[in-house]
């Protein structure tokens, strides 16, 4: 199955500017050489159309209770990635989507659960499980979770919701840093939550298996969302929100290997996308090089 590359160069959701260049400093990282290397067919889409955030005023968006900056412009995106995903899984390709600010994963899940019951990883030291009405920030990048899984004031909203994916099939996987606002949501939600303790115990590999075993039960597929600040600071400065004590280097590659062997054996990975690249805030591009590589072992990278 061929991969389909598709960047969404989007920064509404997040504080900072400069998360919308992350497609592009992933590509010239060397994507394309670093997956073709690993053996992986890859067809390049190129980006969906972003407006500026600085053409547009965060404040227009419809009145509604609590604070959520560029929600209609994250929606007409997100509308737009879910179709492009959706077609890209249609036509037997495999969606690899580059982010831009988390808040595209309500696009690409809204996508690859379209006409499919799917369950979800998602690596990242945030639980972004606020919404609107909760949000102490109002960036949408610290909402997607619960956008897809239509909680609370996002029960109506149709862009944000992804009709197939099931709560109880989702798992959060290194989670360090949760607002008060979204326990309780997170609690009643019925997904699986693995802080970074629970990493220190029983090691990646274990936690990694474990979320696959609940994320592939009884569904069509899984979708693997990565957030890149899910590493530690150290090994990938170039990202917004930026949380001490995250994952390893080698950790993040075993947890891809994990997810790559189970899809080998049972081809259950339906899509992916790695966010939250910002090269404004990185060290020589090295975090989006970090994602190439990332991706290859996602996708079944072998040394031997
Ligand atoms: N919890 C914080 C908020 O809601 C931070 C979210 C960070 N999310 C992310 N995808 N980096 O504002
Ligand atoms: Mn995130
Ligand atoms: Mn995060
Ligand atoms: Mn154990």
């Amino acid at each position: 199955k061929p991969v389909q590359i598709i960047g969404a160069p989007v920064d509404y959701g997040a504080n900072r500017r400069g998360v919308d260049m992350g497609p592009s400093a992933i590509r010239y990282a060397g994507l394309a050489e670093e997956l073709a290397n690993a053996g992986v067919t890859a067809i390049d889409s190129g980006d969906l159309t972003v407006p500026r955030a600085e053409e547009r005023d965060p404040e227009t968006e419809e009145p509604r209770e609590g604070k959520a900056k560029f929600l209609r412009e994250t929606a007409d995106v997100c509308s737009r990635l879910a179709d492009e995903v959706a077609d890209a899984i249609d036509d037997d390709a495999f969606p690899l989507v580059l982010g831009g600010d988390h808040s595209i994963a309500m696009g690409t899940l809204g996508g690859a659960a379209r006409d499919a019951e799917i369950g979800a990883i998602w690596f990242d030291a945030h639980s972004d499980f606020n919404t609107p009405k909760t949000s102490p920030s109002g960036n949408v990048h610290g909402m997607p979770l619960a956008g897809a899984l239509g909680i609370d004031d996002f029960a109506d909203t149709d862009w944000a919701n992804a009709p197939g994916l099931r709560a109880e099939n989702v798992v959060l996987v290194g989670l360090r840093s949760v607002d008060d606002t979204e326990v309780d949501a997170i609690r009643e939600s019925g997904v699986t939550t693995y802080t970074m303790s629970d990493i220190d115990e029983h090691g990646i590999t274990e936690i990694v298996e474990k979320a696959l075993d609940i994320a592939t039960d009884g569904v069509d597929g899984i979708h693997v969302s990565f957030d890149m600040d899910w590493l530690d600071p150290k090994e990938a400065p170039g990202v917004g929100t930026p949380v001490r004590g995250g994952v390893s280097y080698r950790e993040a590659h075993s947890a891809l290997e994990t997810v790559a062997t189970r899809n080998e054996a049972d081809g259950i990975l339906r899509s992916l996308e790695f966010v939250e690249v910002n090269p404004i805030l990185d060290e020589h591009n090295e975090t989006a090089t970090l994602a190439t590589e990332l991706a290859a072992s996602a996708l079944g990278k072998r040394i031997l």
